[in-house]
Order: C-alpha cells, then sequence, then structure tokens
C-alpha cells in the first residue's frame, strides 16, 4: 500500500509534530513522516524527531534571523521531495515560506496557527488575543499561500479565554486543541485529495 509521506518544518519545541506521530501510531492518521526539517539547530524538535527514527535535518538559512532565502526554500523542497514528501506541515515553522516552496507543493503546504484566523495573524496570537481583551479564541489549520496565515481554512478549534490568562496559560490551552485538530485535520485534507 502506498502510504502518505509528510515533512514537516518546525523552530521550536516540536509538539505538534508529536501529536503528529502520535496520531499516526495511535492508528487514527494513516501516514508516516518522512523528514523533518527546522531552521534552528539547537531546536528541541531536532531532538524529538531523531530519538523517535526519523530523518532530521537543518535548514541553513545563511545566518537570517527572520528571512527564508530562494537558495534556503529551493534547499527545502529538494529534501522534502527526495524524502518523497506528498504533503508539507508546518507546526511551529517561523518563517515566511514563499515561492519557489509553495511552487514545489501546491495546494499541499498546511500550517496550524494558534488563533481563529483571520483574527490575530502573525506572531505569538496567543499574546495578542490576551492583550486585546477577546473572550474566546482558537486555533486554525489552513492552507499556506504567499500572504501571512491567509489561506483557504481547513478546521479550526475554539477555545475560551478567562479573565485571568496571562499569555503562557492560554497559549498551553490553545496548544491541547492544536494537538487535537492538527492530525485531525490532515487526515481529512489528505482523504479530500485522495492522498
Ligand atoms: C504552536 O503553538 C504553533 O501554533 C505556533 O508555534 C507553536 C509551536 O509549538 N505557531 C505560530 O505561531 C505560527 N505563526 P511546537 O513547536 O511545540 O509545535
Amino acid at each position: 500500500m502506498v502510504m502518505l509521506t509528510l515533512g514537516i518544518l518546525g523552530s521550536g519545541a516540536g509538539s505538534n509534530m508529536q501529536a503528529i506521530l502520535d496520531a499516526i501510531t495511535g492508528g487514527t492518521l494513516s501516514a508516516r513522516i518522512g523528514i523533518v526539517l527546522c531552521d534552528n539547530p539547537e531546536a528541541l524538535i531536532l531532538e524529538r524527531a531523531r530519538r523517535q527514527g526519523i530523518r532530521a535535518e537543518v535548514i541553513d538559512c545563511a545566518g537570517h534571523r527572520m528571512k527564508f532565502t530562494e537558495e534556503a526554500q529551493q534547499e527545502t523542497a529538494r529534501k522534502l521531495n527526495e524524502a518523497g514528501v506528498d504533503m508539507v506541515c508546518l507546526a511551529g515553522f517561523m518563517r515566511l515560506v514563499k515561492r519557489p516552496l509553495l511552487d514545489a507543493f501546491p495546494d499541499r503546504i498546511l500550517n496550524i496557527h494558534p488563533s481563529l484566523l483571520p483574527a490575530f495573524p502573525g506572531l505569538e496570537a496567543w499574546r495578542q488575543a490576551v492583550e486585546a481583551g477577546v473572550s474566546e479564541s482558537g486555533v486554525t489549520v489552513h492552507l499556506v499561500d504567499a500572504g501571512m496565515d491567509t489561506g483557504q481554512i481547513l478546521g479550526q478549534e475554539k477555545v475560551m479565554v478567562f479573565a485571568d490568562d496571562t499569555p503562557e496559560t492560554l497559549h498551553s490551552r490553545l496548544q491541547v486543541a492544536e494537538h487535537r485538530l492538527y492530525p485531525e485535520t490532515i487526515a481529512r485534507y489528505a482523504s479530500r485529495l485522495n492522498l
């Protein structure tokens, strides 16, 4: 049987990568993770992936703090293709994906974002929600396009914001929702594409 192969791009702790892997192991997501790529050599996601036998490599961003250079995107696309990736999942990846990577995986790049988009795009959406004083936020899985958190929404889950929430307490509850929503949405989208 041909199996859906996922490529994961992350920059941080990798808890969403772990949730995807747990869904695979638990049998609710029929897939394998072919490769994990990360722009930060110190990030826990790399160690986490390697410990579980997954190929995990660093993306060389040539010293740029935020920019995802064209060369780095080309190299990323090459590695994803080499690993046989059908679908790319951004999981806490902190650089904006543009062409040529978007062109290499049209409508096949997903992102998890910690707000109910279109509200609070960009960085630290949990802090934006607390500072705005909203009583409800949530998490979104969407397709990645050339904008910032603007692609087609594939799934959302609401999370209440409490009066005594700090950015950190809200973020940890948002993450619980992310870990449910992301694997479930990947499975649904893959079956929609017959992958
Ligand atoms: C997640 O909460 C994810 O939604 C967020 O980074 C965290 C990564 O955690 N992503 C963004 O803010 C993207 N704009 P993880 O490394 O433990 O999965």
